[in-house]
């Protein structure tokens, strides 16, 4: 047997962490694109409002020069709101606005800059950051436009924190949360895999257990079992032929032989009689032969009806044609017999099924009937539409068999002691049962009832509804009729 492969080796643990890795880079572009949209929005709104600044500061320049300009930086200062001025000199002398110095920047004059400042807030000095422009005021003064984007800035820091550690959390959730979900999908496969093992050990009984929840790996289970009943069958139904064969076949083996010795022993005999003796021995020989191969073509035809080998063809066919047939082929022995033979009338019932099985079963059946039946008896076949499906049934007037002995009956070689003085090898019935099952049908055998008092037997086939077919070929009925 093959070593069991540690859960990392597993390929349901490799799908699952592809998976997980798939699922962190995923999410991963998902936020950075998410935050790389929102921070283009942010800074396009800034941006907007700087530039609508400047373009209000340097009209007022325009009309009133440097000092109409301070004088709206001071107008403007108190109730700044988010935005932030400063006008220096070319030593970066403080001249007007509400910041305090000129902040570490490197500017170039026209492009959009990031820097820190600070700023009182509940009287504490606190580190921001801002975005802003520097314009060159003509007589060499600089004037810097800003927007406090401390907030954004902090939103920022704190995504740059967190995605490191939640992909690390997915990835460990993911690994564990998959470790975990291959672990019992390896449960699961490991108990077909030991129930595989018990069975390839000899014990063809053991059956892969289901949860009850109805996922995959129960419908693999279940097929699985359904596969190993069959198996099952198939091997008992082998072991019956085998079994039938060795027990059963030996007498009329037997007999064969000792025909032949006595042949042999009369090859002393002398003239006439002696070639009459033998012509007779070798016809009985013939005869015992043919009834052996008789009974090996019926338990190779039920062998392979039971277990579902034969390729038989199935077709709609109707049974109160089929039967009317049948009982054509038995009026001669009926009439010898002198019993009376009959099929009722009945609505039409369509199956669809083998109709060589199946006319072979139905001959089975009233081949009992008559051959059971004492003189003067009765016979007939009838078939029903049920609530069910279709009933094909033979019901004789004869001794019935008991109910005792009916389960036994239907099984190969069994003869009752009552019939032990009529010829029969006891697989009749084996058959019908075969092609019953064959079709999906059950055989029963049940009392024929006349007038409230058990007459005999009835033997019935039940179709299933399933089974139910139009009757071929039947004329349509018009309403007129
Ligand atoms: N209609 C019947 N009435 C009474 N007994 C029956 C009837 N049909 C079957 N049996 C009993 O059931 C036994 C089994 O029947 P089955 O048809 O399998 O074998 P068989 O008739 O003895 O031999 P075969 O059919 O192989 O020639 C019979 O031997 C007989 O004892
Ligand atoms: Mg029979």
């Amino acid at each position: 047997m093959r070593t069991k492969p540690g859960l990392l080796q597993t390929q349901a643990f490799r799908i699952v962490l592809v998976y997980v890795v798939l699922f962190a880079v995923s999410v991963t572009a998902l936020l950075f694109f998410t935050y790389w949209n929102t921070r283009r929005t942010l800074d396009g709104q800034a941006d907007r409002i700087i530039e609508a600044e400047i373009t209000g500061l340097s009209e007022e320049y325009q009309h009133f020069a440097l000092p109409g300009l301070v004088e709206t930086v001071r107008a403007r200062t108190p109730h700044a709101g988010q935005a932030l001025y400063l006008l220096v000199d070319n030593l970066h002398h403080y001249v007007a606005g509400n910041l305090d110095s000129w902040p570490q920047i490197t500017a170039v004059p026209g492009e959009m800059i990031e820097f820190d400042y600070e700023r009182p807030i509940n009287g504490r000095q606190e580190a921001r950051r801002a975005r802003g422009r520097v314009i060159l005021v003509p007589g060499n003064y600089y004037l810097l436009v800003a927007q406090d984007v401390h907030d954004r800035y902090l939103t920022e820091r704190m995504f740059t924190t967190t995605l490191p550690w939640t992909v690390l959390l997915i990835l460990v959730l993911g690994a564990a949360g998959g470790g975990l979900m291959s672990r019992n999908m390896l449960r699961r496969l490991d108990t077909i895999n030991r129930t595989s093992g018990e069975i390839i050990a000899g014990d063809l009984t053991r059956r892969v257990p289901l949860t009850g929840s109805g996922d995959e790996f129960d419908a693999l289970a279940e097929n699985l079992n359904r596969m190993l009943d069959r198996i099952e069958r198939l091997m008992k139904g082998m072991r019956e032929v085998t079994d039938s064969v060795a027990h059963d076949l030996r007498t009329p083996l037997n007999r064969l032989r000792n025909r032949l010795e006595e042949a042999a022993a009369r090859l002393n005999a002398s003239g006439a009689q002696k070639s009459e003796m033998l012509a007779g021995e070798i016809e009985r020989a013939i005869a015992e032969t043919d009834q052996l191969i008789a009974t090996f073509n019926a338990l190779l035809l039920i062998a392979e009806t039971d277990a579902g080998t034969t390729r038989a063809a199935m077709s709609p066919l109707d049974l109160g044609e089929l039967a009317a047939d049948v009982a054509e082929l038995y009026e001669p022995l009926a009439e010898e017999k002198q019993i009376s033979l009959a099929v009722l009338p009945g609505p039409a019932a369509g199956v669809e099924g083998n109709r060589s099985l199946i006319a072979q079963a139905l001959a089975n059946l009233v081949d009992n009937a008559i051959k059971y039946t004492p003189a003067g008896g009765q016979v007939r076949i009838r078939t029903a539409v049920t609530e069910a499906g279709v009933d094909l049934s033979v019901a004789d007037t004869g001794p019935g068999i008991p109910e005792s002995d009916r389960p036994r009956v239907t099984e190969r070689f069994v003869r009752l002691e009552a019939s032990r003085n009529s010829p029969g090898t006891g697989l009749g019935l084996s058959l019908v049962a075969a092609v019953a099952h064959y079709h999906n049908a059950a055989l029963v055998l049940e009392d024929n009832v006349s007038s409230g008092v058990p007459a005999g037997l009835k033997a019935v086939l039940h179709f299933p509804k399933t089974a139910m077919r139009a009757v071929p070929g039947a004329p349509l009925k018009s309403a007129a009729e």
